[in-house]
């Protein structure tokens, strides 16, 4: 990298990212290849595919690494995420959900099984070689947790090294049950770096600062951050009579009152765990200083919805908006390069800027 960047590991004596971090074309460009094409993103979830013949079409963190793809579940039931780009001349294969007995693209008439194999194409009985490997849809790898599908398209490590610490803490709820409520789900367009986001979602210290509805829910001075080699956690303790999980008996944090666990997986996703069920949140950097911020709700306890930690996530959302954008136009200050951190409150954001510095600079 042109000018390449570290993070002390010792927070007590390391200073932020630098500023330029956040607005540089070419970090934004470098972390689309080092960062994102190499990690986990959510692909879609398992409601899509369901029935043997369903095609999903959809696009890998579009806007960012805007790669067509497709979720076929063939007729022996198996599930394959593939490439949605026909291997002729490059249109897109499938452009609707639907159910299909064979995939067949719309543009010369070349046909694919719904697993990606190359079936058929009409006037290349000449063409030397012909059909090879290289025309089978490119297969992509992914994976399942819950009901989340996970693709990446070269994945630097395996899925369970991102969500392993999060299923063995939050496992015992009843995640395949969530549904989609669309009503409770949203996007925001946010004027500010992808990074500085996830700084923000880092850490609790500006609860008390920003955002005074959340802080009534929460006890600020049980607040903690547990890191995981990709991931880390954030654990939110109810105040007062506040709604709590019931947690399992021989969970490590039985006798606590939980009001949320806030996961982070390396590098934008979020998932946010409340007793009614999981919001998650897919960052998408759309340019330097711009992001959309997908936010979905999986219900599995409609009756615990809107009380707790979990309650008014829309303005919760819009308090974070606002103070990450005025972040955005101070790092582009001529005054300002980087800060320090608070120890004991920002364990989570030196976390995220040592994984980035590593993924950026390293190759
Ligand atoms: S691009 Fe698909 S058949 Fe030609
Ligand atoms: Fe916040």
């Amino acid at each position: 990298m042109e000018r390449p960047f570290s993070i002390d590991p010792d927070i007590r004596k390391a200073s932020t990212l630098p500023a330029w971090v956040y607005f540089d074309p070419a970090v934004f460009e470098r972390a689309k290849e080092r960062v994102f094409a190499r990690t986990w993103q959510l692909a879609a979830d398992a409601d899509s595919a369901k029935l043997p013949g369903q095609a999903h079409p959809f696009t890998l963190l579009d806007g960012c690494l805007s790669e067509p793809l497709l979720l076929t579940r063939d007729r022996s039931d198996r599930l394959h995420c593939l490439s949605n780009v026909c291997t002729h001349r490059g249109n897109l294969v499938v452009e609707h959900p639907g159910v299909e007995t064979v995939l067949r693209c719309r543009y010369h008439g070349r046909r694919f099984q719904l697993d990606g194999r190359f079936q058929s194409m009409p006037e290349f009985e000449e063409t030397q070689g012909f059909p090879s490997e290289a025309d089978h849809l490119p297969r992509v790898r992914f994976e399942t947790w819950g009901k989340l599908i996970f693709a990446s398209l070269s994945p630097a490590h395996e899925l369970d090294a991102l969500v392993g610490a999060m299923r063995d803490r939050c496992g015992f709820l009843p995640i395949a049950d969530g549904t989609l409520d669309p009503a409770r789900s949203r996007e925001y367009l946010v004027g500010a770096n992808w990074a500085l986001y996830c700084d923000n979602y880092l850490e609790g210290f500006h609860i008390p600062f920003v955002h005074a509805s959340l802080s009534e829910a929460l006890d600020y001075g049980a607040y903690r951050t547990e890191l995981y080699g990709l991931s880390n956690l954030q654990v939110g303790i109810a105040r007062g009579a506040e709604d709590a999980f019931d947690l399992p008996a021989g969970h490590p944090d039985r006798g606590q009152r939980i009001a949320a666990y806030y996961w982070w997986l390396f590098p934008n996703t979020m998932l946010n765990f409340y007793p009614w069920g999981i919001s998650v949140n897919v960052v998408r950097p759309l340019a330097p200083d711009r992001t959309k911020v997908s936010f979905l709700s999986y219900v599995w306890d409609p009756s615990r919805l809107d009380r707790g930690a979990g309650a008014g996530l829309d303005r919760v959302e819009r308090e974070d908006e606002a103070v990450v954008e005025g972040v955005q136009r101070g790092v582009r200050s001529r005054l300002y390069l980087r800060g320090r951190y608070s120890p004991t409150r920002e364990q989570g954001v030196h976390h995220f800027h040592c994984l980035l510095a590593e993924w950026l600079n390293e190759g």
